[in-house]
C-alpha cells in the first residue's frame, strides 16, 4: 500500500487547509487562555506590570491594533466601558500613530497584535510611551517586539497560526481582552468577587459551547454560503456587539474570498446601504439574543421586504427569526457580552466555504501576509 504522506498534511493534523484546522482549535485556545486566572476567588493577571493602585487610577483607554485585532478593540470597548465605566476609544494604529491623541500618565494603551510585530502598532506604542500612557500587550508570539516593548504582556495561546486570515489568534484576543475589561471593573469596585466569579465560569462554557457549533452549525453554513458564493457584494449587520462581530465577519470574507463586503451598524442600513439592496442581495446578519434584539430585526425586516437574501446567526430556539430568514446559523445561548467568542465562528465558516465554493487559496489569499512589518 502507498502511504500519500508530507510533511504539510501532516501539519495540517487531518485538516484539509490550516484556516479550518486553527477554526478547530478555538475551544483549546478559550480554555488555555482562561487557564489560571482565576486564582483565589479574584481574577489574577500578574503580567500586567503594573500595581492595582496605578490600575485604579487609569482614567482612559486607547485599543490600538490593526485589521482583526481592531476588530476584537472593537469588542474591548464595549466590555471597558460596561463594565469598568473607563471611556475607551478603539483606533487603526496606522491613525493614531500620526494624530495626536489625549495622553496622560493615567492613559492605559492597550496594543493588539497576533504577530507582535506590525509596524503601525509598535510605532504607536513608542509614541504612546513616550508621551508617558502605560501600554499593556496582547500578543500570540512570546517574546515579539509588541511583548518587549510594553509595560505589561498578556499572551493569548493560540500557538502558531499558519493561515494568513486570523481566526483561533482573534477568539485568543477576545477572551484576553474580557479578562483585562473584568480586572479593571474589578479594581474600580464596579464588578464584585461573586460577579467576576460568575462571569469567569460563563466564560468557561464557551468552550463547549464553540465545539457544539463547530459540530452542528456546518450544514447550515454550507447552505447558507451556496447562497452567496455567485454574489458581487454582501452587507454583514448586527448592532452592538453583533455590529463588532460583522466587522470581523466582512473582512474575512473579503480577505479569502475576494467577494467584497462590508459591515454596518443595523441601524444605519437606512442612511444609506439599504439602496443598495434588490432581489438576492446577501445579507448576513449577527442577531443573537440581546438588549437590541428586537431593533435588529426590525432593521432586518426592511431588508427582507426588499428582497434581500438573508442569512441570520441567531440564538438557539429563536424560532421566530425562520420567518424572515432564508438561512439561520445557530449559536448557544451566552450572554451578550460573551457573544463575539461564540458568534464570530460561524462567519469564520462561512468564509472559508464561500472562498473554496470561488475556487480560492484559503491560507494564502492573494496580496496579503501573515505579518505586515512595514508600514
Ligand atoms: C486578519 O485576518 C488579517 N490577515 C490582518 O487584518 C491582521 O489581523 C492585521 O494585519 C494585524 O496583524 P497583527 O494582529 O499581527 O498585528
Amino acid at each position: 500500500t502507498h502511504i500519500d504522506w508530507s510533511a504539510d498534511a501532516a501539519e495540517k493534523g487531518g485538516y484539509p487547509d490550516f484556516m479550518l484546522k486553527e477554526i478547530y482549535e478555538q475551544p483549546r485556545v478559550v480554555r488555555d487562555t482562561l487557564a489560571g486566572r482565576l486564582a483565589g476567588g479574584a481574577l489574577a493577571i500578574d503580567e500586567l506590570g503594573l500595581t492595582l493602585e496605578e490600575l485604579n487610577l487609569i482614567d482612559r483607554v486607547y485599543v490600538i491594533a490593526c485589521g482583526t485585532s481592531y476588530h476584537a478593540g472593537l469588542v474591548a470597548k464595549n466590555l471597558i466601558e460596561g463594565w469598568a465605566r473607563i471611556p475607551c476609544e478603539v483606533e487603526a494604529a496606522s491613525e493614531f500613530r500620526y494624530r495626536n491623541p489625549i495622553i496622560t500618565t493615567s492613559t492605559l494603551v492597550v496594543a493588539v497584535s497576533q504577530s507582535g510585530e506590525t509596524a503601525d502598532t509598535l510605532a504607536a506604542i513608542r509614541d504612546a510611551r513616550i508621551k508617558g500612557a502605560k501600554v499593556f500587550g496582547i500578543t500570540n508570539v512570546v517574546g515579539s517586539p509588541v511583548a518587549r516593548e510594553s509595560d505589561g504582556v498578556i499572551y493569548t495561546k493560540a500557538n502558531k497560526e499558519v493561515a494568513v486570515a486570523s481566526t483561533k489568534s482573534f477568539i485568543g484576543q477576545v477572551v484576553s481582552l474580557t479578562l483585562l475589561a473584568m480586572l479593571l471593573g474589578q479594581v474600580k469596585g464596579r464588578l464584585s468577587q461573586a460577579q467576576v466569579r460568575l462571569l469567569f465560569r460563563e466564560l468557561g462554557d464557551t468552550v463547549q459551547q464553540i465545539q457544539r457549533i463547530l459540530d452542528q452549525q456546518r450544514p447550515a453554513i454550507h447552505d447558507a454560503a451556496l447562497a452567496c458564493k455567485d454574489a458581487s457584494s454582501a452587507l454583514f449587520v448586527g448592532r452592538g456587539m453583533g455590529a463588532a462581530i460583522s466587522y470581523e465577519g466582512a473582512l474575512k470574507l473579503k480577505e479569502v474570498s475576494y467577494l467584497h463586503a462590508e459591515a454596518y451598524a443595523a441601524g444605519e442600513m437606512k442612511h444609506g446601504p439599504i439602496a443598495l439592496i434588490e432581489p438576492g442581495f446577501p445579507v448576513i446578519a449577527v442577531a443573537t439574543k440581546s438588549p437590541t434584539y428586537d431593533k435588529t430585526v426590525s432593521n432586518l425586516k426592511e431588508c427582507e421586504a426588499r428582497g434581500a437574501s438573508l442569512i441570520v446567526v441567531a440564538t438557539e430556539g429563536d424560532k421566530d427569526i425562520c420567518a424572515i430568514a432564508d438561512h439561520v446559523i445557530y449559536v448557544p445561548a451566552v450572554r451578550d457580552a460573551f457573544s463575539p467568542i461564540t458568534a464570530t465562528v460561524p462567519l469564520q465558516l462561512l468564509a472559508r466555504e464561500v472562498a473554496l465554493l470561488r475556487g480560492c487559496d484559503v491560507d494564502q489569499p492573494r496580496n496579503l501576509a501573515k505579518s505586515v512589518t512595514v508600514e
